[in-house]
């Protein structure tokens, strides 16, 4: 069961982007406290600001004002040294864009976040063949990042963001690219790292289908968050809510 102890609260966050001389405003007020071990899904509309916030949470870009607490830190106001611990001993990413390094194989790809752990070698070598076999790129671990498919890279960045067991897994839309079959072990992997581990996720994503794992979704609309749904009922029932939810709230794309 989930203690209530907090692992991530946002507080009145705010970014803008300046172009060209002018200032758009993406988040206007972000407020969101997330429980260790939760699963949270953030939906809206594809410009609403859902990689911004997940950039912000992680540090890899300012905001304006406002605070990101991730347990004890806040990551707005802590240094670049202190930023980077945090990310590789708390935090798994699954970018947008993958973010895979290009002059290492796939399994090199895997076994790079575990080494920060210190870890002896034959149990990361384990850790990084379990995640070939779970995530079926065992075949393709001895290729590089540019001669793989969408998908592929996609299962690779999932598999690499569970390899140092972070607490808090920070994933935009890991199931875009991926075929029904590779979305379910992709969600199934979140659902094991959160049992297992005690692990929270925050997932970026449009599909209500991997939105209905959630134990709560919440929309963001014109940078702010308009609206949350908790998650009371079986996955199949709560994504007709969520359907239902998205129409209201008129956040679908
Ligand atoms: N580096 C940047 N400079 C200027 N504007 C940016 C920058 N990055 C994003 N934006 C703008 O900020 C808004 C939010 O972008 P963001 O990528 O956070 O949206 P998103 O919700 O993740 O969309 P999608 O669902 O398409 O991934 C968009 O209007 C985008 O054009
Ligand atoms: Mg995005």
């Amino acid at each position: 069961m989930n203690t209530s102890k907090k692992i991530l609260t946002v507080t009145d966050l705010k970014k803008s982007y300046i172009t060209k001389g002018n200032t758009y405003p993406v988040l206007q007020g972000i407020n969101m406290e997330v429980n260790q071990g939760e699963f949270i899904a953030v939906m809206g509309p594809s410009g609403s600001g859902k990689t911004t916030l997940l950039n912000i949470i992680s540090g890899f870009l300012s905001a304006d004002s406002g605070s990101v607490m991730i347990g004890a830190e806040n990551m707005l106001h802590t240094d670049k040294n202190k930023q980077a611990e945090i990310r590789s001993s708390i935090l798994g990413f699954i970018f947008q864009d993958f973010m895979l390094i290009n002059g290492l194989t796939v399994r090199e790809n895997i076994y790079l976040p575990q080494i920060i752990g210190k870890k002896d070698n034959a149990e990361m070598d384990q850790k990084t063949q379990n995640l070939l076999d779970t995530f079926g790129i065992a075949e393709i671990a001895e290729k590089y990042p540019n001669e793989l498919s969408g998908g592929q890279k996609q299962r690779v960045a999932v598999a690499r963001a569970l390899s140092n067991t972070p607490l808090l897994i920070l994933a935009d839309e890991p199931t875009g690219n991926l075929d029904s079959k590779s979305s379910a072990a992709v969600i199934e992997s979140f659902l094991l790292a959160k049992e297992k581990m005690n692990a929270t996720i925050l997932m970026v994503t449009h599909d209500a289908i991997a939105a209905s794992y959630a134990d709560r979704v919440v929309a963001l609309s014109d940078g702010k968050i308009v609206k949350e749904l908790l998650r009371t009922v079986e996955p199949r029932q709560f994504m007709n809510e969520i359907l239902d939810f998205l129409k209201v709230v008129e956040v679908s794309r």
